[in-house]
């Protein structure tokens, strides 16, 4: 089986009712980057951060699979389809794809302040100040950070040197190390590209610029055509 390597963000999520970032309405039009999600904003004002979280959460556990995460699960019966998420959200899963690998964590899970490795499943309930990690330290969302290192992204680039085919879709493609995957990408693997805004990428690929919901099926169709030959 031919593998498809597809590098999500948050436009995939956004017929979902999930804010983008850096869209106008976007949500670091509404908080600031440095408040919420970087180290030195948790270490400043916890409460805010797991606030900011908690609503993520709630929300999320409002909101349903689209068109777009659904359009890559059919894709499974043709492909070895191996899904690269920068969202924080689990509708790739909830839709039913099984090779989803989270570049910056997930909201359905928090850890531990004093080690990163104790993982716990707290699924769409809140975190407060004084809920404790087995090892007895504050839980804090399992989110990548800025300024904190990807675990995932080693992984993640395995993959794509693995790709036969590779789709982006709903990313600005502003955030490293998630953006420079496609370098990885072998030059003879094609690419395409799902975003309504023009995203400029330094590589030769197939652009479809609509909605994750409509653009998503556009490909599918295309990728399946092309192994029934
Ligand atoms: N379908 C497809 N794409 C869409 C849709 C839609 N319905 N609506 C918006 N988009 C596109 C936008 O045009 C934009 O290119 O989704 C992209 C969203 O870009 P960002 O808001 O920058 O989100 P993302 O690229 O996922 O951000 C990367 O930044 O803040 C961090 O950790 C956060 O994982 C996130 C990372």
């Amino acid at each position: 089986m031919k593998r498809v390597v597809i590098l999500t963000g948050a436009g995939i999520s956004a017929e979902s009712g999930i804010s983008t970032f850096r869209d106008s309405d976007g949500l670091w039009e509404q908080y600031r980057v440095e408040d919420v999600a970087t180290p030195e904003g948790y270490a400043k004002d916890k409460a805010l951060v797991l606030d900011f979280y908690n609503q993520r959460r709630r929300q999320l556990a409002t909101v349903e699979p689209n068109e777009g995460h659904k359009q890559l699960v059919r894709l499974e019966q043709y492909y070895d389809v191996q899904i690269i998420t920068q969202n924080v959200d689990n509708l790739h899963e909830q839709a039913g794809s099984k090779n989803v690998l989270h570049l910056h964590g997930e909201l359905t899970k928090a850890r531990s302040e004093r080690n990163d490795d104790l993982i716990v499943d707290i699924g769409y309930n809140d975190i407060h100040l004084g809920d404790k990690a087995p090892d007895g330290a504050q839980l804090r969302p399992h989110i990548v950070w800025f300024g904190e290192a990807v675990p995932n992204i080693e992984p993640a680039a395995a993959l794509c040197e693995q790709a036969d085919f590779f789709v982006v879709v709903g990313t600005s493609m502003n955030v490293y190390p998630a953006a420079g995957l496609i370098h990885y990408v072998p030059r003879t693997s094609p690419c395409y590209l799902v975003d309504p805004k023009a995203v400029t990428i330094s590589r030769n690929i197939k652009v479809i610029q609509e909605k994750a919901g409509t653009g998503v099926k556009k490909v599918v169709d295309e990728l399946i055509e092309l192994c029934n030959k």
